[in-house]
Order: structure tokens, then sequence, then C-alpha cells
């Protein structure tokens, strides 16, 4: 006897860019990415603005029978709802996770957490002691091709990783695409670089040098970095990182920028942006970063050593199923861990949202770049 799938009730708080397509991803059929034990149900939605517009927002996503709200508090409220999922600019990350969290609803909030650790730190406190499930949707950790190759790098294929790069930048006209209001480069919403884009080189070195480490040997990495910025606003438009991790030592560099390109030309292809080195050879993964779909691997090979590693030259295709941008796996994890009263991912846990959050406020220290106070600050009034 089949028994049935687990559903998970969404609100979606915010109505932007990518609330749209993290929506879209809600609705895709979960059998055509073989996931037959859950499914997922958008129940409501809400605008800051307006009801009109949440409404708007449904009715773009053709759903009719979805309840529109004109305020984030009234879609808390809402009994029908379990889970919130967060799409507001960074700057709004903590104070919309939390009035989620005190109306006791489980929470998926957008790339970065927060603007900083300690914001980070409060919202999971708050969610452990309510006994709710709380997740940043780092959407990457949760494609299949991102599990393949943690496996690869735990199981010793690659020998001793010594050093991980990871780049996402993009090439913009910043001064013509963004000016000074847009949330990529305005300090009032928390904008640029590292926040928006940093975070996947992150995640990526520490999905290989932090995560897949047994708990005894896992530490917080010291930090050598350089932050060039935005004159007109005074936001990152470049930043790159050194992280030196426990316990041999191995080195996560991890650059970011506004201005110049991970993959500057499509009829040209740059070098992959992320690479694992490895005593026996290199991993490579090809760009997006943010949406891996192939991996290289590379055994090292000389005339005098051999090629002492056990795999051959190989690239490795993988597809987003279902004609989905691939944010479904993410919201799988989070229905699966409710459904089995976890209040956790095991993939992206909370606490390595903060270790991530750390590096970046100690980027941001040795940088002098500095929120305005609102946003900074832990004080939170509902
Ligand atoms: N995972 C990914 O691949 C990915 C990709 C892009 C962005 N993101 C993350 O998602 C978040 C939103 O990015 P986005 O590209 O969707 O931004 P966006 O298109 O500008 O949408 C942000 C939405 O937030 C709401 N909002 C509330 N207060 C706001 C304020 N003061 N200023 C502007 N908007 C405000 C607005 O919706 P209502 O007021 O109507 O609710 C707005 O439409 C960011 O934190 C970003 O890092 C993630």
């Amino acid at each position: 006897m089949t028994s049935e799938p687990f559903t998970l009730r969404w609100g979606i708080l915010a109505t932007g860019g990518i609330a749209k397509t993290f929506t879209k991803d809600l609705l895709v059929d979960p059998a055509t990415r073989s996931a037959t034990d859950i499914r997922h149900e958008v129940v409501a939605a809400a605008s800051s603005t307006s009801a009109s517009h949440a409404q708007d927002f449904l009715t773009f996503l053709n759903l009719p029978t979805a309840k529109a709200y004109g305020s984030y508090a009234a879609l808390v409220s809402d009994p029908n709802v379990d889970i919130i999922y967060i799409a507001t600019p960074h700057s709004h990350h903590y104070a919309n996770a939390r009035l989620a969290l005190v109306a006791n609803k489980h929470v998926l909030v957008e790339k970065p957490i927060t603007v900083n650790a300690a914001q980070a730190q409060i919202l999971h406190d708050i969610a452990r002691e309510k006994g709710l499930f709380l997740m940043e949707a780092v959407w990457t950790r949760f494609f299949p091709l991102a599990t393949e190759v943690c496996k690869i790098v735990e199981e010793g294929r690659l020998g001793e990783v010594k050093r991980v790069w990871a780049d996402l930048s993009f090439w913009n006209d910043v001064e013509r695409e963004f000016g000074v209001g847009h949330r990529m480069v305005n300090m009032d919403l928390a904008g640029g670089a590292l926040l928006d884009l940093g975070v996947y080189s992150l995640t990526w070195v520490f999905q290989i040098l932090y995560h897949i480490l047994p708990a005894a040997q896992k530490g917080n990495p010291s930090v050598a970095s350089s932050i060039t910025k935005y004159k007109a606003t005074g936001c990152d438009e470049m930043t790159s990182m050194i992280l030196t991790f426990p316990p041999d030592g191995a080195h996560g560099i991890a650059t970011t920028n506004i201005r110049v390109a991970t993959d500057v030309n499509p009829e040209h292809p740059s070098p992959a942006p992320i690479r694992i080195q490895g005593t026996l050879g290199d991993l490579t993964i090809a760009a997006p970063c943010y949406r891996p779909t192939s991996y290289t691997l590379i055994p090292a090979s000389s005339a005098s050593r051999g090629t002492p590693a056990s795999f051959s030259y190989q690239t490795v295709e993988h597809e987003v199923p279902g004609g989905g941008h691939g944010m479904f796996w993410e919201a799988d994890e989070c229905a699966r861990c409710i459904r089995d009263g976890k209040l956790e991912s095991e993939v992206m846990p909370v606490e390595e949202s903060v270790a991530v959050m750390r590096v970046m406020d100690e980027v941001r220290k040795q940088g002098e770049l500095v929120y305005s106070t609102a946003f900074e600050s832990v004080e939170w009034g509902e």
C-alpha cells in the first residue's frame, strides 16, 4: 500500500523576481524528479505594498484559489500556511524571518540568511526555542550534482583536498544597469557583490572544506580579504577572500565581482569557476556555479609519477528535470524535514549559515563596509 504524499503548504512573502521563480518551481509536478513522498501547495502570498499587488502575483502564476495579502503580518497569521518563503532584499531578511518565526511558522529565507552573523544566530535561537524549521535558501546545495561532488571528495577520490577556488561574478554596466537605487548596489538594501553573489563562492568553499568534515575537525577559517567599493554608493563591487581552514590549512579562495564576469563570452567558455584541487587530481564545476549541471574530473598525471588516481578524465552532465529552475529540490528538503520533525537540514544547517555570515562579517570589517545601523541591528519590533 502506498501512503499519501506529505503536503507542505507555502506562504510566499514578497512578490519580486526570485519569488516568482521559486513559486513556479513549487508548481512543477514532483513526479518529474521522482519525488513521490512529498508535494507542495501554494496557499497564499503577500506584498508589502497592497493586496492587489499580491493578487497580480498569484494571477501571473495561475493560482486562482490562493489568498492575497497586503501585508506580511497578515500572511504569517494565516492558519493554513505551514512555511513562509522570504524573498525580500537582504536588508529585510532578519525582520521578516523573525516575524514569521514569532507567528509560529517554519521559514525558508533567501540567501544571505541575514546581514550579519549576530542576526542569523538570533533566528537560529528562536527557531530552536519554538521547535520550528529554519533554513537559508542555498538551493545550489540540493542539486543532485552537488551531492555527487561532495561524495567524491568525502570518499577521498581526489586524495587530500588542498585548495578550492570559487568565483561568482557578472559583467555589468554598473552605472547604467544599476545606478544607485537598485538592490544590487543600494546600501539601504544591503547591496554589493559579497552578500548577493559572494555567498555562492563561499558556499562551494564551505561545502568542501567545512561541511563534509567530521564534527571534531570542523573549525572557523582565518580570513584575509580585500574589498573595492563602488564609489557612487559605497557597496562592494569587488571582493576577494583567502580562507585558511582547520585542521590542515587547506585554502579556499572565494571571489566575486559585479564588473567582470566568471563566464565572459558565451561563444568562448572561460575556465571553470569552481576548482577543487586534491593530491590526486582536480574536480571542476562549470558555470553557472549556483545552478550546477556539469563537472569534470581531471586526474593528476606526470611522466615520473604516472597517474595514481582511480578515476579517468571525464565530464559528467546533469539535467534539471520538469522544466523547472532547480529550486524545487530545496523545497523538497523543507517538506521532508518538516514531515520528519527536523528543525534544520543536514545539507544546509543553520550553524553553517552562521559560520558563513561570520566570514562575511570579518571580510566587511577588513574592508570597512558597514550597512546602516537599522539593518545591522538585532533589535526587532513587530
Ligand atoms: N536564490 C537565488 O537564485 C536568488 C536569485 C535572486 C535573488 N535572490 C535573493 O532574493 C532576495 C530578493 O531578490 P529579488 O531579485 O527577488 O529582488 P526584487 O526583484 O527586487 O524583489 C524584492 C521584493 O521584496 C519586496 N520588498 C519588501 N521591501 C522592499 C524594499 N524596501 N525594497 C525593495 N523591495 C522590497 C518587494 O515585494 P513586495 O513588496 O511586493 O512584497 C520586492 O518585489 C534577495 O535577498 C536575493 O539575494 C536569490
